[in-house]
């Protein structure tokens, strides 16, 4: 291929680029394409203290992993098969709860607060602002049943990569 080709190719990938992220912009708020772009903690942790995972009714699925210690979030993650949307959502659910404690951290997540600190979604996204709660709380819960029946975290069976 010529040069020329090369160039023109090169530029009309440019503008389509371009292209999207305007009507991107149209509908989304900054923070929400910021996550789209640069998802937080977007990362299966390892032996979490607190682990959940759930499929939408859209059909994708979110994991959400905690790491508590003296009942402080010291570190969470999420990974997610789902579209932009929801990496955005799922990234915000995990920076709510970071540093808080278990109760600060249940009280705090939910849909509203998730939509809240994104900037809204669009209607038809705020089942994916839902689904990250939803993941959320139950890996919340999921961290005070492993604490009151530790001994069955060994049989807990987390998919691997
Ligand atoms: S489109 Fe399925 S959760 Fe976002």
């Amino acid at each position: 291929m010529s040069q020329k080709n090369d160039q023109d190719l090169e530029r009309f990938a440019r503008e389509l680029q371009e292209q999207i992220m305007n009507q991107l912009r149209q509908q989304y708020s900054p923070q929400v394409i910021e996550r789209w772009q640069n998802p937080h903690n977007f990362y299966r942790l390892e032996n979490p203290d607190g682990y959940a995972k759930v499929t939408g009714s859209c059909g994708d699925t979110m994991e959400m992993f905690l790491k508590i210690q003296n009942d402080r979030i010291i570190e969470s993650s999420f990974f997610t098969d789902g579209c932009g949307t929801t990496i955005a959502c799922g990234s915000m659910a995990t920076e709510l709860v970071e540093g808080k404690t278990f109760t600060e951290a249940l009280a705090l997540v939910s849909t509203e607060e998730i939509l809240k600190k994104l900037g809204g979604l669009p209607e038809p996204d705020v089942h994916c602002a839902q689904l990250a709660a939803e993941t959320m709380r139950r890996a919340l819960a999921d961290y005070l049943y492993q604490k009151k029946h530790a001994w069955k975290k060994i049989y807990r069976k987390i998919e691997e990569k």
